[in-house]
């Protein structure tokens, strides 16, 4: 049984009062039996962490850089992420894909460097509207597996995390049907598989776009959806502990 991982990807929001009230709330509410996880903006890192306290909600960074510590003016290196209480880091999000023009070598970069410094990476994957209307979802979300499994192997994969977040899907209110995102968390799973099938098993598979409290039970319900990589949702925290508890109780059923 793969434990849930509900993530709270704040993007580029916050104030750093605004903050504490976010973190007082989801504090107070810590729902037991899924693993929770917020991912504020860099500069909010620290405090949240102090904020967080002796909690057992975990600290997630939104992107890194692979290279080791130098003249990257801007950059942020695994390590600093370590020493500053991260132990997850997103890697490969889409908006990162497409606005900041990142490519599939520099995300398997990024996802090997996160394993080398003992940071947990979460690979997001996800087509384009554009793709899925060619017929291309699969191609394209398993190239950007690929990539990284070809970088790490199937036991550095397996180390991380997948999210699939189409990204038609992001921020638009409208999320894949249950059905959509089974039948690419089932595929990602089984390409994984065919190299390293205990790791597919034990590879925990996130669904992202457009999660709510009105959505997630349904998606929860599926098979190989192991939890959610949230967006807007994630910024009301009655809202986040919410999808956390609907999460836990998918495990009880
Ligand atoms: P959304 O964002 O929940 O606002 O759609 C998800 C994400 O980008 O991770």
């Amino acid at each position: 049984m793969r434990k849930p991982l509900i993530a709270g990807n704040w993007k580029m929001n916050g104030t750093k009062d605004g903050i504490t009230d976010l973190v007082t709330i989801l504090v107070a509410g810590e729902v037991n039996n899924v693993d929770m996880l917020v991912i504020p903006p860099f500069v909010y890192l620290e405090q949240v962490g102090r904020e967080l306290g002796e909690s057992g909600i975990r600290l997630g960074a939104q992107n890194v850089d692979w290279r080791a510590q130098g003249a990257l003016t801007g950059e942020i290196e695994a390590s600093m992420l370590k020493e500053v209480g991260c132990e997850l880091c997103l890697t490969g999000h889409s908006e990162r894909r497409q606005l900041f023009a990142e490519t599939d070598d520099q995300v398997a970069c990024k996802f090997k460097a996160c394993l080398e410094h003992d940071v947990t990476p979460i690979l997001c994957v996800g087509e384009t509207l554009q793709q899925r209307q060619a017929g291309q979802t699969m191609e394209v979300v398993l190239r950007q597996v690929r990539s990284v499994m070809e970088a790490v192997g199937p036991a550095g994969i397996g180390q991380g995390i997948v999210a699939y977040e189409p990204v038609w899907a992001i921020g638009t209110g409208e999320s894949a049907s249950p059905e959509q995102a089974e039948e690419v968390h089932g595929n990602i799973r089984q390409a994984i598989a065919r190299d390293g099938p205990a790791t597919a098993e034990k590879l925990r598979i996130l669904y992202g776009g457009s999660v709510n409290s009105e959505n997630a039970a349904e998606l929860f319900r599926m098979e190989d959806i192991d939890g959610a990589l949230v967006g807007g949702a994630s910024l009301i925290g009655k809202e986040f502990l919410t999808i956390c508890e609907l999460a836990a109780r998918g495990m009880e059923n």
